[in-house]
């Protein structure tokens, strides 16, 4: 008889039901993260910098080159870029900012940040930007900017929003979180308002693990945002002070500072980012042919000429009729192993603590909460492998029998 019964007991069993494995598993979307991500990241532990180095420089160098930006300043989300945009506007108490309803809740929560209020504007049909026809009923003598976001990557029309804004003396900023390697007249988004604010998040066109890129025009907003990434220090870099300690703070400033290893990240990442485009578009053109005779479904607008979109999914809404089965057929396309997601799962005035702060009829910004409700975000990203396509276009049309 052993003592130790924890080698004699047979292993712990868990039943769990029955499920067929699905053929394939399709991520909704996946970092694409190789072996000259791995080695960047180690060259950079092997050195004793990890703030405030080389590695941010080149990846806002390189940023800025790609997209055209006189000025880039990286952070560590695009949150913290719109803050500092904001914040940099002279947003505060008593200002009120033109925010789209079909949004994350980040492009909100940087103006309520700066203590301003948010006042929604419902979104357009076609595509789910902001609609534009809306905007000048929303603005009044508090407002001081206008939040567009290029929802999924498709770029909003800026020069009718600039002449608007232009009109009204407002300042705009722009969430382009989804929308990197979006081009409008040939220019990059983000460079059209005050700021353009981008996201490095995991599933993001490319990724730093977290992080942000502000880019602008404008030397004095590039200028503000970098001293108010470090809490308002005016030398940062601790070679560029005379003698230790020698440095003062000239503004109130937050930690928002990109990390080196991040920076390394993003910098590979940067010189992949044509692939990553280019494979994100065909995927979303095969998989538009696919879908687009299917009945039930709806298609958001996603090219022509001026507008080229940078592709983040492809969301597909559901035709009224079909829209209760929602949930069933995302639970459908999961067991066949498709990853989907929802962009967003309510108009940002909907959620509780604006619902609270800014009480409104349920059924305010009907377009966005049809977005809401209806649509179903399926993944195009560079991870997809070419019989991938086919297989999800085929998944959606079982999905839909599968609920009719
Ligand atoms: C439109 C939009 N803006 C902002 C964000 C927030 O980005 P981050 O997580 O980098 O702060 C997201 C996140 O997905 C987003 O979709």
């Amino acid at each position: 008889m052993t003592s130790d019964t924890a080698t004699t007991r047979p292993p712990l069993e868990i039943a769990s039901p029955a499920r067929p494995k699905p053929p394939r598993t399709i991520p909704f979307g996946r970092p694409m993260l190789d072996a000259d991500e791995r080695y960047a990241v180690l060259e950079v532990l092997s050195r004793s910098t990890l703030t405030h180095g080389p590695e941010v420089e080149a990846f806002e160098a390189s940023f800025a080159r790609y997209t055209g930006a006189p000025h880039a300043v990286a952070v560590n989300s695009c949150t913290a870029a719109m803050h500092l945009a904001w914040l940099h506007l002279g947003l505060g108490p008593g200002d009120e900012v033109i925010v789209p309803a079909l949004t994350h809740v980040a492009t909100a929560h940087a103006v309520e940040l700066c203590g301003a209020q948010c006042v929604f504007v419902d979104a357009e049909p076609a595509t789910g930007n902001i609609d534009i026809d809306r905007i000048e009923a929303a603005i009044t003598d508090r407002t001081r900017g206008i939040s567009v976001v290029h929802f999924l990557g498709m770029p909003v029309d800026m020069l009718r929003v600039l002449a608007i804004a232009r009109r009204h003396d407002l300042a705009v900023v722009e969430d382009c979180a989804l929308a990197l390697g979006a081009t409008l007249d040939g220019q990059h988004v983000g460079l059209f308002g005050d700021a353009g604010c981008f996201s490095f998040y995991p599933v993001k066109h490319i990724t730093t693990a977290e992080g942000g890129m502000l880019i602008t025009n404008r030397p004095a907003v590039a200028r503000d945002a970098a001293t108010r990434r470090a809490f308002g220090i005016d030398r940062n870099v601790v070679a560029e002070r005379p003698s230790p300690g020698d440095y003062d703070v000239t503004c109130l400033g937050h930690n928002y500072r990109m990390n080196e290893i991040a920076a390394a990240i993003g910098l590979k990442q940067m010189q992949r980012l044509d692939g990553f485009l280019a494979a994100r578009r065909a995927n979303a053109l095969a998989l538009e042919d696919g879908l687009r005779t299917i009945d039930e479904l709806e298609l958001p607008d996603s090219t022509g000429g001026r507008f080229c979109s940078a592709r983040y999914c492809l969301a597909v809404v559901l035709r009224v009729p079909l829209a209760a089965a929602r949930r069933n057929i995302m639970d459908s396309l999961k067991q066949r192993g498709v990853g989907v997601s929802v962009y967003y799962p309510r108009p940002v005035p909907h959620l509780r603590y604006y619902r609270q702060k800014y009480p409104m009829a349920d059924n305010s910004f009907a377009v966005a909460s049809g977005f809401c409700a209806r649509s179903i975000a399926l993944p195009v990203g560079p991870h997809l492998r070419s019989e991938d396509v086919g297989y999800i276009i085929a998944s959606v049309k079982e999905a839909i029998a599968s609920v009719k």
